[in-house]
């Protein structure tokens, strides 16, 4: 069987790039190495591109770069630019989270390379980063989301009082392009409201934050995976263990925060979070996979928060969790991923 080249690629100029040093040594330790002749391609702080041939582990350690070398894209393939010949690419898996990785600017530079794109295209991948045009889109299809205005850092917005009377307190500042709860603040007065705002700016970086209506009820994700086809897995449910949201410390150190997987709802309920999500993902146009999350309300309705086109990914991840739950085990769900994005065209015109 002739091996498939496929570039992993892992770091990225992103807020989020030590949560992908994780996600990506899960996935190097786990991935089939008969099926794949694996290039791994790290991406600095600085969002600089080097060929790595090193050790999981360093990569782990955030020790990667001494060993690396940079490196050029060319028409599918990468250059080292240390003498040697191209890497000649047939697909990658950006395992990238966040800005610069998981918002479509990553998937054009690849799909301009002719190179096959694990995960969302360009289109798929910059809206479901966008928490605003995510709204637009949701809302206009029809999928119940949270009450919000969203508010531009170089344009004249609505007071906090002015606000009030369109969205009842207590809100969530959220920045429109961030991830991991970073700039995310749950606010129950002005003066809170005006310190969320200055740090979700922050986070944000192009200028957009929402201010949306505060949820009383709980977390429900759903895993989906398809092309033409689309499959949920299993829904996971976040306990909140007295903290006030699942904030980053929530996420990655689960302190005050539990997941269930699965989520332990009614089968009715469990079914309304899998049909949602799979509407959402069409309404978006996604490819390949995304985590939907969502919110199971005090009386039972379930509706969206947001969706992650490149969901975190070590084996203790909530989407391969679900995904082992629906019974797909991490190497294979990778495999699948891979078939999917190869099942994409490149390079037509
Ligand atoms: N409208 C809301 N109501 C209640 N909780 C919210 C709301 N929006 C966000 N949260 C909380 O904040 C967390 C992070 O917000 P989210 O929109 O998912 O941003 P991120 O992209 O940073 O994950 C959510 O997981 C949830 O705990
Ligand atoms: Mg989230």
């Amino acid at each position: 069987m002739n091996k498939l080249n496929i570039a992993i690629l892992f770091g990225g100029q992103s807020s989020e790039y030590s949560v992908s040093l994780h996600s990506v040594s899960s996935l190097l330790r786990q991935i089939h190495r008969d099926r794949y002749t694996i290039t791994m391609i790290g991406i600095d702080p600085e969002g600089r591109f080097y060929v790595y041939d090193g050790d999981i582990d360093s990569i782990e350690k955030d020790q990667w770069k001494e060993k690396a070398v940079p490196c050029a894209w060319v028409h599918k393939g990468v250059l080292p630019l240390d003498g040697s010949e191209i890497i000649p690419l047939d697909c990658a898996f950006p395992v990238l989270h966040g800005k610069n990785g998981e918002d479509g600017t990553v998937q054009g530079l690849l799909e301009v390379m002719n190179i096959h794109c694990v995960g969302c295209d360009v289109t798929a991948s910059a809206l479901s980063m966008d928490k605003e045009f995510m709204h637009i889109i949701c809302d206009h299809a029809g999928i119940p989301t949270a009450k919000y205005v969203c508010l531009y850092e170089k344009e004249e917005n609505p007071s906090f009082e002015d606000i009030q009377k369109q969205i009842p307190l207590p809100w969530f500042i959220k920045p429109c392009n961030a991830g991991s709860s970073y700039g995310v603040h749950k606010v129950k007065n002005q003066q809170e409201f005006e310190e969320a705002c200055k740090d979700a700016w922050f986070y944000d970086g192009r200028g957009k934050l929402l201010v949306e209506q505060s949820i009383n009820g709980f977390e429900i994700g759903c895993a989906v995976m398809g092309n033409d086809t689309i499959q949920t897995g299993s829904c996971d449910e976040i306990e909140i263990k007295g903290l006030d949201f699942f904030d980053f410390e929530g996420k990655y150190k689960l302190t005050g925060a539990a997941i269930h997987c699965p989520a332990r709802v009614s089968e009715e309920t469990f079914c309304q979070a899998q049909n949602l999500a799979r509407r959402v993902y069409r309404a978006m146009n996604c490819c390949g996979m995304a985590r939907v999350d969502m919110f199971v309300t005090d009386d039972n309705r379930v509706i969206l928060n947001e969706l992650n086109t490149i969901p975190g990914f070590t084996d203790t991840s909530r989407y391969p969790t679900m995904m082992k739950e629906a019974g797909i085990e991490f190497s294979d769900l990778i495999d699948a991923l891979i078939d999917l994005a190869m099942e994409k065209k490149v390079g037509v015109c």
